[in-house]
């Protein structure tokens, strides 16, 4: 067999798992989650949640690929604990799920680079919103999306990508920069802080059993945890490289760029006077269209901010579906190009009801980020904490030539707090989704 392939540079890795973390996750999921969750309280468990829950689980995905080289499916078999491999289907599984939706969303931007050229949303940005997020055109766009995301993974230029995302993640910083400072000079200012970052606690623990699982699956889902594209990514990393460092990097980044949307959303959205928990969905698109709308030289803007975010949400996109690809060709022999065309179109058939009914799209991010991902987490920590725990746990995270070493406390957090708080927020977003779909299809 030839030597498998590794990243050829240490900002080469670090890109590609960045490039999948920021994407829609923060810039569209984020912002609209806290305001549906009550603003700070949310925000605070979220944080929480990143620092003491994503990071370690982080560090469990990285550990797994590297350990075993291997695709999530594979890779328990070639651990020796072949039993364990559901583990990475259900991984896969939640793949198709995101992917189908996120695509719609993918659309979506498309859709509002356009309109931000022509100023089609100028008049009157919510009703926009309304009349652009279902419908035939929604379709259209979801088509589009998922053929550019077919086609950079069907050709192969994941060098491309990375490029891409050099670009993109700093233009993205800039752009959510400028917005925020704009938007810290609206009249809905001052109340939009104290909405977003003075947190009552009493609202906190009046709502824990709600925050909690959409805190959880929120941070799942923008660092990309639970669905095994971690693990194929840290899968061609050499044995030398500092998981920890490398994890740090990657959760700082896309804590910092979700943080920074909030800042920018929020200003304007009460601005506007609109209620935070009514933005739902549409809360990113609404709020921004209404800032371009305003702005000088907006339609320029509005046209980089949407371009740089389309290129986000294809880098996240893309490390989806490479993961389902390559399973398919490392197992089945699929050619490339074959896999990647029907693995897409099938995507694309199953994200359809969402782009016709926004009930249908929050029940597929429900079910994947509240019940899938946290499932997927649970699992892999499980396996890594009390299963695989053979050899030496120092050299599970650390890489060689580093000497501090936070393997211990890493495990154990792991073993115990990550485990015991991933079952019960398990619970509670499985008792989520059940009253939500009996609600909405009843
Ligand atoms: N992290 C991506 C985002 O925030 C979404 C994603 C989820 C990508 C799961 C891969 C796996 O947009």
């Amino acid at each position: 067999m030839p030597a498998r392939e590794t990243w050829a540079t240490r900002i080469g890795f670090i890109l590609a798992a960045v490039g999948s973390a920021v994407g829609l996750g923060n810039i569209w999921r984020f912002p609209f989650l806290t305001s549906d969750s009550g603003g700070a309280a949310f925000l605070v468990v979220y944080l929480l949640f990143v620092a003491f829950i994503g990071f370690p689980v982080l560090l469990v995905e990285f550990v797994i690929g590297r350990r075993s080289e291997r695709n999530p499916v594979n890779a328990f078999e070639r651990l020796g604990k072949p039993a364990w491999t559901f583990a990475g289907v259900i991984g896969a599984l939640a793949g198709f799920v995101i992917l189908s939706y996120y695509s719609v969303v993918g659309g979506w931007v498309l859709r509002y680079i356009i309109a931000s050229a022509t100023g089609a949303y100028f008049a009157d940005p919510a009703a926009y919103f309304e009349t652009v997020a279902t419908g035939t055109d929604a379709v259209a766009y979801h088509a589009v999306f998922m053929a550019l995301v077919a086609g950079v993974v069907a050709v192969g230029i994941r060098d491309g990508l990375e490029r891409a995302a050099k670009v993109m993640v700093p233009s993205v910083i800039v752009l959510l920069v400028i917005l925020a400072a704009y938007g810290a000079t609206l009249s809905g200012a001052s109340e939009a802080y104290s909405y977003y970052l003075a947190p009552d606690l009493g609202e906190l623990s009046g709502n824990l059993l709600s925050i909690l699982p959409a805190a959880a699956g929120q941070a799942f889902f923008t660092l990309s945890l639970g669905m095994g594209v971690m693990i194929t990514y840290s899968s061609y990393l050499g044995e030398d490289r500092n998981l920890v460092s490398d994890g740090l990097t990657v959760v700082a980044i896309d804590t910092m760029v979700a943080f920074l949307a909030g800042l920018v959303v929020f200003p304007f959205l009460f601005t506007q006077g609109v209620d935070p928990g009514e933005g739902g969905v549409g809360a990113v698109f609404i709020s921004l269209a209404t800032a371009f709308a305003q702005l000088p030289a907006g339609r320029i803007l509005g046209v980089v901010f949407f371009f740089m975010l389309g290129i986000a949400a294809l880098t996240s996109a893309f490390s989806i579906l490479e993961v389902i690809v390559s399973f398919l060709i490392d197992n089945f022999g699929v050619d490339r190009k074959v896999g990647t065309i029907a693995i897409a179109a099938i995507l694309f058939v199953i994200g359809i009801p969402t782009a016709l009914d926004l009930n249908v799209l929050t029940a597929y991010d429900a079910v994947a980020n509240n019940i899938l991902l946290i499932l997927g987490g649970l699992l892999l920590s499980i396996f890594v904490g009390w299963v695989y725990a053979e050899g030496s746990l120092d050299e599970f995270v650390r890489g060689a030539g580093s000497s501090a070493s936070l393997s211990t406390p890493w495990i154990w957090v792991v073993r115990t707090l990550v485990i015991a708080v991933l079952a019960v927020t398990l619970y509670l977003g499985t008792q989520d989704v059940i009253t939500t779909l009996q609600e909405t299809v009843l």
